[in-house]
Formats: C-alpha cells, structure tokens, sequence
C-alpha cells in the first residue's frame, strides 16, 4: 500500500517535472511569428485605381485585363511587419464594373472594407500588417472567378521587423488567363466557360507567358537570392521548381519561422505564397517553372541567368513597384489609370452607355409583341424586367459586349443566343406567370444576367 503511494508520487512528480520542462522550454523558444497590436505606428500610403485596359499577355496576344493600376498583376507593394497601410481605392472602371480590395496580409473586416466600390468611388481604410511574408491582394467583386482570372490581383511583401539578409530579390506572380478563341478587334477577353472548366489558354509568371525567356532574371554565382512567390491563381497550384538546382531555404507563405531546408519543389496553393532562398554556384541559365507541365508549356517558364557580370543587387526595393522587371524599379508617384486612354475592345473610344428604363411598358394582347433588351455583364439585361400580354413575344436581343450572352427563359424552353458585338431575334408563346430570364454562359448569371418576365392573362373582349 505505502510502496503503491510512494510509486504513485513519483510518477505523478515526474510528470510535473519533465511536463514543466516540456513547457517552459516550448515557452522559451517560441519563435515571434508576428507583430501584436497597433505595429509600429509606421504609416505608408498606398492607393491604388481599378480599371480596365489592354495587355499584351504572350507574344502577339493582347487582351482585355482588369487591373490595379493599369497591370496584370498589380503593382508589388512591399511593406515592413509593423508598418499601418493607409489605403485608398478608387475605381475609374471603364465597364462600369465595380471593384474592390482584399489584402491576404491584413486582418480587417470584410462586410466593412472588402465592400464592392463602384465606378467613380473611393474608399479608404488603414490596416496594420502584422504577419510577415509573401501575400496575394485581389478584387473579391463576384464572380470573383471572373475579376481574378481578368488581372485584379498583386503581391504585397510583409518583410519581417529583423531584417533578412541581404539578397537579391526578385517577387513573381503566377496566374493563369483564358482566352477566347477568337479576338474582337484585335483583342482577346475573359472567357468565362474556360475560367469555369479550368481550361487556361497561357499560364504565366507576372503577366505574360515566357516573360523572362528572352530578357531572364540575373544573379552572381554563390550570390543569395531571394524569390517571394504568390500564386494569384484563381485556380491552378503553382509546383515552383528552378532546373539545375535547390532551394537552400523555402518558407511557406514567406514567414521566416517557417523554415523548410534542401527542398526541390514547392506547391503553393492559389491564394498562397511562400519565400525560396538558394545560392547557384556555377555561371549557366536555371529555367523557373512550375512543375506541372501541362502548365510549363503554357508560359509557366522563366530563365534565372547567373552570370559572374551581373550587375550588383539593389541595396533596397521600391514600396510601390512595377511587376514586369519583378519589383525592381519604382512606380512613380500614386498608383492612378491617368496614363494611356484605356481601350475597351468592340467599343467605340468615347462610347457611353444609355441607361434603359428597368421596366418595359406592357404591350397591347392579340398581336406579336416586340421587346427590345440589351444584355451586358456590365448593365445586365436592359429592361431587367420585361412586362407582356399572352400569346406571341418577338425578343430583340443586343450585345454590345465583346463576349457572347443569351437570353434563356425555362419556365417557356427560351433560349436565345447573341454572339459578341451582335443582335438576335427570338420569338415564343408567352403563358401567363412571372419566369426567371438570365443568361446560362457560367459566370453570367452571377454577374447580374438576370431578369423577370412578367406576362399578364389575355383580356377578353
Ligand atoms: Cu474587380
Ligand atoms: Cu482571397
């Protein structure tokens, strides 16, 4: 019995000491993965303007981009842990889209500041970057899938408050683009049924299929280099790999407490980026790419030269920074879309759209009944609610975007097809009741294509 007890002490003694140890020791080593509270009080202004232009996105191949700050990515933001963005967006949407921020870097809330802004507004909010790292920023305007796949994305850098070690630094975005098949005036668009099936016509780094191909990225042999990768997405992984050698370092989402060593590939998830150290030693060219190839032929590949006559890297990087040379060189001044006109593809320059009256007037019963509606992603249907009598309706159906749209009624097996830039014609027997129209391209529908027919009984004579 006493032996039992005495046992019994020791054990549980044991347990408290080696337990203690355990704790305070985890206690003591707990690594600072990020800054508390109000940050430094550091204040940097970042303001950035949405709109939409045209970019070339592979040789030859211009398209139709939503941007922040008139690129397909956005400008590269660097910041230090700590430091308040004070940020402002203004939308000077030529669509008449509306458009709106989310920061993965910040913690603010969403029904507040993650808000669609519409076209010509402004909205501000300041926000304290507490973790530091690598991190995607995006329009979140649903369908979100449609914002992102047409260039409303960037990254921000979050470099930690314990400087790292001097490197030369380089930030890459990875994004995929679906393309129509066919350009509209030379231009291609967004084509929402590929973003959908996930069929991407070029997957890059910082906005063009093979950009550093022929003008590749540079270092010195044995020289630290230091890659921030984000993956704007919205949907393809990017599997970063360097042929011919290894990452010394990977730290997921960019964080330097999460080291990871020797490493060869590293996944990083749309929406996710992650920080890769690696010295080369010998002078050669050390293709970047991801590692899933039915995407490296898309334009995922990038050339790393090291060359002993590199010239030397920069002592520090830009705050606002233009992501084609890879955040190497300033932009000037506040992000804005002052520069060159914006081009809307199928769209004569000046063109205004006319706001139509959202309720057609009803149309006498006994003869056909013609309905002119214009279908748009940016004004959806025009009347948005159409009012007939039984019996035969004529839909004048037109487009004036440079994508196709339908009109399509399943309560009365309506189906009627526009293609881009085009009018159409469809005639049905209207039963009496209230239907639902929208447009069945993915996406559409979502964006705002939809509508309400309402068809009123025959009066009797
Ligand atoms: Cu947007
Ligand atoms: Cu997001």
């Amino acid at each position: 019995m006493g032996k039992k007890l005495f046992t019994l002490a020791v054990v549980v003694l044991v347990v408290l000491i080696v337990g203690g140890m355990i704790w305070s020791s985890t206690k003591g080593a707990a690594p600072e993965f990020r800054t508390e509270g109000d940050g430094t009080g550091n204040v940097v202004k970042v303001d950035l303007d949405a709109f939409e232009t045209v970019q070339e996105i592979a040789d030859g191949v211009k398209y139709n981009v939503w941007t922040f700050g008139g690129t397909a990515p956005g400008p590269v933001i660097r910041v230090k842990e700590g430091d308040t963005i004070h940020f402002t967006l203004t939308n000077k949407s030529t669509l008449g889209l509306s458009h709106s921020i989310d920061f993965h870097a910040a913690q603010t809330p969403w029904d507040k500041n993650y808000q669609p802004v519409a076209p010509g507004e402004t909205a501000s909010f300041d926000w304290v970057a507490r973790f530091p790292g690598a991190f995607m920023y995006h329009c979140g305007v649903p369908p979100v899938l449609q914002h992102i796949s047409n260039g409303m994305y960037g990254a921000i850098i979050v470099e930690p408050k314990d400087a790292l070690p001097a490197a030369r630094e380089y930030v890459l975005t990875a994004s995929e683009f679906y393309a129509t098949d066919k350009p509209v005036n030379g231009v291609f668009q967004g084509d929402p049924a590929k973003m959908a099936a996930v069929t991407p016509t070029y997957v890059v780094f910082n906005g063009e299929a093979n950009r550093y191909m022929a003008t590749p990225l540079v270092a010195k042999p044995d020289e630290l280099i230091r890659l921030w990768v984000v993956d704007a997405g919205p949907t393809i992984e990017t599997d970063f790999h360097v042929i011919g050698a290894l990452f010394d370092h990977v730290y997921p989402d960019g964080n330097p407490t999460n080291q990871l060593n020797g490493m060869q590939t590293y996944a990083i998830p749309p929406g996710g980026g992650a920080m890769f150290e690696l010295r080369i030693p010998d002078e050669g060219s050390y293709p970047f790419v991801t590692h899933a190839f039915a995407y490296t032929g898309l334009g995922s590949v990038g050339i790393l030269k090291i060359d002993a006559n590199a010239a030397a890297a920069p002592d520090s990087y830009p705050t606002i920074a233009d992501p084609f040379d890879g955040g190497l060189a300033p932009v000037d001044g506040t992000i804005s879309g002052d520069g060159p006109e914006p081009v809307i593809p199928g769209m004569p320059a000046g063109h205004e759209m006319t706001p139509s009256p959202t309720t057609s007037s009803p149309v006498p019963a006994g003869q056909t009944q013609e309905v002119d509606v214009t279908a748009s992603i940016a004004n959806g249907f025009s009347p948005a609610t159409i009012k007939v009598s039984e019996g035969p309706v004529q839909i004048n159906l037109t487009n004036p975007e440079a994508m196709a749209h339908d009109l399509t009624i399943d309560g009365l097996g309506v189906k009627i097809s526009v293609g881009a830039n085009a009018s159409a014609t469809g005639t049905f027997d209207a039963k009496p009741g209230t239907y639902e129209f929208y447009c069945s391209i993915p996406g559409h529908k979502e964006a705002g294509m939809v509508g309400k027919l309402i068809v009123s009984p025959a009066m009797a004579h």
